[in-house]
Formats: C-alpha cells, structure tokens, sequence
C-alpha cells in the first residue's frame, strides 16, 4: 500500500536534488512550502520503467513525433480520467508543459496580437505569451461566491485578441471552471475568434469533495481553437524528468505546433526516457495520484482549521491543486516584505504573492504548498503562526 508518511520522505536527497525554491536552495534549517513540487519519490514503476528501458544502453533518437505508445497512452489516459476524445495522432510529446507553453504561444501568436491572461495566475502564461510577441491584457481574477468570476471578461477581448489562457483547475486559486464558465468562454472565443491555451496539468489533483470539468466536456466541434497542455510533474512526482505534452484537435493547428516545437528538426524533442516515464504513470500509477491526493485533502483540511486560527491571515477552501492561496493583507506587510521576514525569523519560507509569480493581482497574498508529510506540514505551519503572531502583536 503506498503511504505518505514522515518516513518515506527522504529529506537528504531532497536537499541534494530539489532546487526551484525548494529543499536544496533554502538555507539549512529552514522549511520550504514553496514551489509546487511534492516532498515524496514517485511511484515505484516508474523508476522499474526507466531501469527496464536502460538495461539494453541503447539511447537511440526517438520517433520526432514522440513514441506512438506515449502518444496512445495519453489518448487513453484524456478518456478515462477526463472523458476527453483526443486521437493520438494529435497530441505532441514535449519535454514539459511549460515548454508546451511556449510552443502554442509561438505557434499561433504575432507580434502586436494582444493575450488575455488571468491576474492572479502561474507566471507561464505570461511570460510564454509575452516572448511570443503578445501585448498582455490582463483579467482581474477575482473569487466570487465559490467560484471565479467571469461576468466581465467580454471587455478585455479587443479586435486584437489573439489567445485567452485557461489555467483549469487554476494555480495559485486552486479552483476548477463549472460548465457554465467554460461554455462562457468557449461562445466568447467563438464570437471574436481567439485560440484558448487550455493548461490541464492540475487536472488529476482535484479534492475529493470537488469536481473537474474540461473544455472538451462542451464537444469537441466547439473546440478546435483549443490548445492544451498536460505534464507530468504535479500529479506524478517527476518534475526534473521535464516530461508534458501540447494537444489538440484540429490536424490544421496540430501541424502549426509541431512546427513550432521544432521538433522535426531535432532542436526540439523530449528525451526516451521522459517519455518511458510519461508512459508509466499514465499506465500504471493512477492508484498513487488517488493516494496522493487523499493525503493532500486532509493536509489541506488541517492547514484551513490551523490558519483559521491564526492572525493576519484568511484563505478559502481550495478545490483543486495542493496549493493554498491565503489573504495576508491583515499582517499590514506586503507579500514579499512578508515572506522574507518569516523565512529569516521563523525559517519557513512560502512564495509571495506579487507580479513576479502569478501577476500583480496576487499582492497581499501568499502561496503555501501542502505537498509534504503531515510532520513536515504541521512544523512548517507552527512557524507561520508563531511569525503572524510576532507581526501582528507589533502592529497594535
Ligand atoms: C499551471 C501550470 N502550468 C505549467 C507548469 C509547469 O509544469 P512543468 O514542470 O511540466 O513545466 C506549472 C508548474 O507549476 C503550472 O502550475
């Protein structure tokens, strides 16, 4: 039975080899609940998958389109999980959905073309979308009643509305899109004609008392305009493997993207055993993601009863991703001033909210993630508390 104990989370290799703000690039001592990348080793068969590959030493180039059992895997991991219809022959291995990204951006977006991108959303959208050449509009993404709201998107599309990007579910705000949104922005994208960049890497991390809907779920005839994004690295614990993939359904756009990826040319193109890997989770690791995300629901519903107890700080019950994105505005701090402090002082480091990661929109907030043990968790919110309580007293 696999387990997400303190005891299976190998904290000196996690200090050798998790970088991006993580265990490897903190300070000794310090806790990070940092990027959104899980503290556990991946299931066992994807390591057996990549043992089994290498026996033979033979790294030979792959298909350019990626190996057809990859590309098929997918197609039958889309159905059953998310009840989507893709053919194979239009889903492109890529090494990682951030580069998926960046090759939808560059394969549909001119220079001059505007981009409508959420605020707050994970940086990606706007940065692989600006390189392309897009001018970015940005959405205030505000929660509402439980959900997003997209009453008001109508007036930032322009005549020069080239791509909206749908983070679904959403990083940093951990919501899933109900029907009725995505419908709304599927007759908007129809009405002025814009691509969408739809990014389903959270997809397989939805609580268990939430429910995830993909754009595909309104038919896939609405959707040729549809450019999405799938990785590996949330659900599957293979960050570093930089293994993703860019789909669609349109042959017309599939052939912009691989011209885009330039992966015919060999300059672009995801390594054998990233691909071996993909394959693996999507075959055979499903039972772990479901593990995984039944520890993650009751980690985030001990981090809500912690910080609702604690000052300075609010945060609403997320559906999807294992990330919490709480208010800090009663800290009377700015999101980064704050976080530095706590990392000096209390030695936990969080991600601030602010234009660098998810866009200005995100001021006075923080990014708390939850994807450790409970021990780890427990310690790493004690000194968040014991550093809120610091602030605020001195604030009175
Ligand atoms: C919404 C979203 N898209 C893409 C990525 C990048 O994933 P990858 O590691 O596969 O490049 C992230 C990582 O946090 C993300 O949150």
């Amino acid at each position: 039975m696999v387990r997400f104990t303190q005891d299976t989370v190998d904290y000196k290799t996690l200090k050798e080899r998790a970088y991006n703000l993580r265990w490897a690039e903190v300070p000794e001592g310090v806790i990070p609940l940092t990027a959104a990348d899980s503290d556990f080793p991946c299931a066992p068969e994807i390591v057996d998958a990549i043992v089994e590959y290498s026996k033979k030493g033979y790294f030979s180039y792959t298909p350019k389109l990626g190996f057809p059992e990859f590309r098929q895997s997918i197609s039958n991991a889309l159905k059953r999980r998310k009840g989507e219809e893709i053919d194979p022959d239009l889903i492109l291995p890529l090494d990682s959905a951030a580069r998926a990204m960046s090759v939808i951006a560059r394969a549909f977006i001119q220079p001059g073309d505007e981009a409508v991108v959420c605020d707050p959303v994970d940086f990606l959208f706007k940065t692989t979308m600006e390189a392309a050449g897009a001018k970015i509009v940005l959405f205030p993404t505000k929660i509402v009643d439980g959900r997003i709201d997209f009453s008001d998107l109508e007036s930032y599309i322009t005549p020069k509305t080239k791509m909206f990007g749908l983070c679904n579910p959403h990083n940093p705000l951990g919501m899933c899109y109900p029907r009725e949104d995505l419908d709304h922005i599927l007759s908007l994208s129809e009405k002025y004609g814009f691509y969408i960049m739809n990014d389903e890497i959270w997809s397989d991390i939805v609580y268990y008392d939430a429910e995830f809907t993909s754009i595909y779920a309104l038919g896939n005839e609405r959707n040729s305009r549809t450019l999405s994004v799938f990785g590996f690295s949330k659900s599957f614990s293979i960050a570093g493997l930089r293994s993703g993939c860019a789909y669609c359904t349109d042959p017309e756009n599939f052939e912009k993207l691989v011209e885009a990826s330039e992966v015919m040319s060999t300059v672009g193109g995801i390594a054998s055993l990233s691909q071996v890997a993909g394959q693996a989770c999507l075959d055979k690791c499903y039972y772990w993601v479901d593990a995984f995300r039944a520890h993650i629901q009751q980690n985030r519903d001990y981090a809500l009863e912690r910080i609702a107890a604690m000052p300075g700080i609010t945060c609403y019950k997320p559906q999807a991703t294992f990330v919490l994105f709480p208010d800090v505005t009663g800290t009377g701090m700015n999101s980064e001033a704050l976080t530095i402090r706590l990392e000096d002082e209390f030695k936990v480091r969080i991600v601030p909210g602010g234009d660098k990661f998810f866009g200005p929109g995100s001021e006075g907030h923080v990014r708390i993630c939850l994807a450790t043990s409970h021990e780890i968790l427990e310690e790493g919110l004690n000194r968040l508390e014991a550093g809120l309580k610091k602030i605020c007293s001195e604030k009175q």
